[in-house]
């Protein structure tokens, strides 16, 4: 089967209704949360995608028995700490940095050595963010750059940490409150503001620990080895998958489009305010708060004269993962966007700031760009009828899902490579587009 796709046409008007994948982050988190429970934790809805199935694999190859019948996942855990192998092993997170990074923290107290390893694209981040806390708790680490391969063995003699955690990563975050639950005592992180699923998992689990917010920060205690009981979790939708689906929606004529179940967590929705300040008028109906995460159903409706933004940076962390796509709609709106502190974008699956102010060039919009800050100078009347096309992206999942948008709302004949790349987070992406009308080959 080809890896390649072509578009060639604008998507025609259209009002659907549609769902998209699961979360990302909470299904993964769900996986190892089981791993550590007591007793047999029921998923259903667990994201299918290539970043889950490696934390399946990863859990299974430390012990963890793992089953799937009607829809639903059994995962059987033996408490925290209760992996059960016992040699020296290799785990491969493939291309995910979040199962990576808090898979790490679940080992602080391995036994045997640990070899992990992860694909191309993840083999270029730094791990240095999760390296140095885990030395903190007394964990023994190696690696070369602070790039997988990372060969870690745990301790006996873990100690409780202090940590800032300054960067503003959910990823990091959580690896420190993994690695806490195998330490005794009272772990404290000052962590700057990121996405909470780790936290609201943890309170669902009424697990003993607490936060006090600050202006910036929230300050984290977490008490060490309570055990938690097996579970039953119903994963939401992704909103960083139905952006996607919005901007489709938002740029396309006279169009409408209703994504339900979507998990819509206020640390995930700054594309929200975002394309709302630009002058969509995207809503959340039906919301409902679910084992303490918020869902909804998303309306949005296509809009002309969309307006540039001043993006407050107060916003980058809740939608990080976003930035490419709400790039696409600053080059359709009229006046000169200006968005600041994007340096973490090059720091994901490819260097994403980099790649997205080259995307935006190859449309024909100019960008200026200041170190990790950029202005996008907006044309309501770009439309493209050029060839285009997309490769050496790192098999980025999405800079693929970005690519395919712009074909489908601005014209131009495109071949896009690395179609599989859509397996890292969103297998029903192409699918769901063709029933929204899109015509890909
Ligand atoms: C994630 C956190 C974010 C995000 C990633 C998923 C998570 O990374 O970009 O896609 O599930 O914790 P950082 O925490 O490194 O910013």
């Amino acid at each position: 089967m080809s890896n390649h796709i072509f578009i060639k046409q604008k998507i025609p008007s259209f009002k659907k209704k549609i769902r998209v994948s699961s979360d990302k982050s909470i299904s993964i988190r769900t996986v190892l949360f089981a791993s550590q429970a007591v007793g047999i934790s029921e998923i259903s809805n667990l994201l299918e995608s290539e970043d889950v199935t490696n934390a399946l694999k990863t859990i299974k190859k430390l012990g963890i028995n793992y089953s799937k019948r009607g829809g639903v996942y059994y995962i059987e855990g033996f408490g925290t700490n209760g992996f059960k192998f016992r040699e020296n092993i290799s785990i491969n997170a493939g291309n995910s940095g979040t199962l990576a990074r808090l898979i790490l923290g679940l080992l602080v107290k391995s036994k045997f050595k640990i070899k992990l390893r992860g694909d191309k694209s993840l083999s270029k981040r730094d791990f240095s963010r999760v390296i140095k806390p885990l030395r903190l708790f007394g964990v023994n680490i190696k690696s070369k750059n602070n790039r997988l391969p990372i060969e870690i063995l745990g301790s006996d003699f873990l100690r409780p940490i202090t940590y800032n955690e300054n960067i503003g990563s959910a990823q990091v975050k959580s690896c420190i409150l993994l690695g806490a639950l195998n330490t005794p005592g009272i772990t404290t992180i000052k962590s700057k503001h990121s996405r909470n699923h780790t936290e609201l998992m943890l309170k669902f689990l009424n697990y003993p620990f607490k936060i006090k917010k600050e202006k910036k920060f929230d300050k984290i205690l977490i008490q060490g080895l309570h055990q938690f009981n097996a579970f039953k979790y119903s994963v939401p939708g992704d909103i960083s998958s139905a952006s996607f689906f919005i901007v489709l929606t938002l740029l396309s004529k006279k169009s409408e489009m209703v994504i339900e179940n979507v998990n819509v967590n206020k640390s995930r929705i700054g594309i929200i305010t975002i394309l709302n300040k630009m002058g969509a008028n995207i809503k959340f109906k039906r919301k409902k708060l679910y084992n303490g995460e918020e869902i909804a159903d998303i309306y949005v409706k296509s809009k002309t004269n969309l307006k540039s933004i001043n993006c407050p940076p107060k916003l980058n962390s809740s939608a990080i993962d976003e930035f490419l796509i709400i790039f696409l709609v600053a080059a359709k709106a009229k006046g000169i966007s200006k968005f600041k502190n994007l340096g973490e974008m090059n720091k994901k699956e490819s260097k994403r700031l980099n790649l997205g102010v080259n995307f935006l060039k190859l449309i024909g919009i100019k960008v200026e760009r200041f170190g990790d800050d950029i202005k996008i100078h907006g044309n309501p009347d770009l439309s493209l009828s050029k060839n285009f096309e997309m490769k050496n992206f790192l098999k980025d999942h999405r800079i693929f899902f970005l690519s395919c948008i712009t074909a489908l709302t601005l014209g131009g004949k495109w071949k896009i490579n690395d179609k599989k790349s859509a397996n890292t987070s969103f297998p029903e992406f192409l699918k769901i587009l063709q029933n929204v009308g899109g015509q890909i080959k």
